[in-house]
């Protein structure tokens, strides 16, 4: 397709940028937006409507809600960005989107407590190994676990709540082992309450993400992980309105001898060059 003048133009505005890295990414931004434009014959009316769009998703955002990132997220564009950056040998764990929901300051725990600190859900164990790709155990490894509660929500998304739950940071054992108590993950719907979810109410996308523990595993000599771990059997594991799902991610929570429910995963992780 000849390029349209205006797309000329544009593109050659950057001409002068100084940063290489800079002048690409915006050159490339244009090119592809008018491209966009183009192939959709975007009417002035639906150029109008997209910017309204835009406008709505900033308006929602503050210091707890990350709208911009949710719309990011339900395009596929962090899922990609991930996948493009995190390109690891098979035999490391696999990373995945961070979400909206991690905090910084998540309290510290020894092995064997329960992190859940009060949350509702099944009562369940969590436990595994962190080990390199030569299957050597990683010792004061930092794994930050944090997940949702029975009814679906982050503690960060009660505003009444106080205190932290259902998240910790916890270290590996000198032989790589870790465990903790906490709550069985269950399935819950991303925010629905803004622009992204009139997004997904028009194009009849499911809000539900597949019920997950997130996990940020740092050591050091590695690269950091950040991952989910999915459960088994979830129904909504082929429609993440993220996708966020990969095969190698999905476990099961299964029944201990003790009745207890007991979740086995081991992380393995990449040497950082
Ligand atoms: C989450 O898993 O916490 C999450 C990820 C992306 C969007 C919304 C929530
Ligand atoms: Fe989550």
């Amino acid at each position: 397709m000849n390029i349209h003048p205006v797309t000329a133009s544009a593109v050659e505005s950057f001409s002068q940028t100084q940063d290489p890295r800079l002048k690409h990414i915006l050159t490339s931004l244009v090119k592809h937006l008018h491209a966009f434009a183009q192939d959709v014959q975007l009417t002035e009316a639906e150029w109008f409507r997209g910017l309204e769009f835009l406008t709505a998703v900033g308006q929602k955002c503050d210091d707890k809600r990350q709208e911009f990132i949710l719309l990011s997220d339900v395009l596929g564009l962090s899922m990609l960005t991930v996948s493009m950056n995190n390109d690891r040998p098979k035999a490391c764990t696999e990373s995945t989107v961070f979400g909206p929901f991690y905090v910084h300051d998540a309290p510290h725990y020894e092995n064997g407590d329960d992190v859940s600190n009060g949350a509702s859900g099944k009562a369940c164990v969590v436990q595994g190994t962190v080990k390199n790709s030569d299957g050597q155990p990683i010792s004061n490894a930092v794994i930050d676990v944090w997940q949702a509660d029975d009814e679906g929500f982050y503690d960060v998304q009660k505003d009444h709540l106080k205190h932290a739950q259902a998240r910790g940071v916890l270290h590996s054992r000198a032989d790589g082992t870790f465990n903790f108590k906490s709550i069985v993950a269950e399935a819950y719907p991303i925010p629905m309450d803004g622009p992204v979810g009139t997004l997904l109410e028009a194009t009849k996308r499911s809000p539900w993400r597949p019920a997950h523990l997130h996990f940020m595993i740092k050591a050091d000599g590695y690269e950091t992980l950040i991952t989910h771990v999915f459960k088994k059997g979830d129904p909504h594991l082929q429609s993440d309105p993220v996708f966020g799902v990969k095969d190698s991610l999905i476990a099961d929570w299964i029944a201990g001898k003790d009745g207890m429910t007991i979740l086995n995963f081991d992380f393995v992780l990449n040497a950082s060059s």
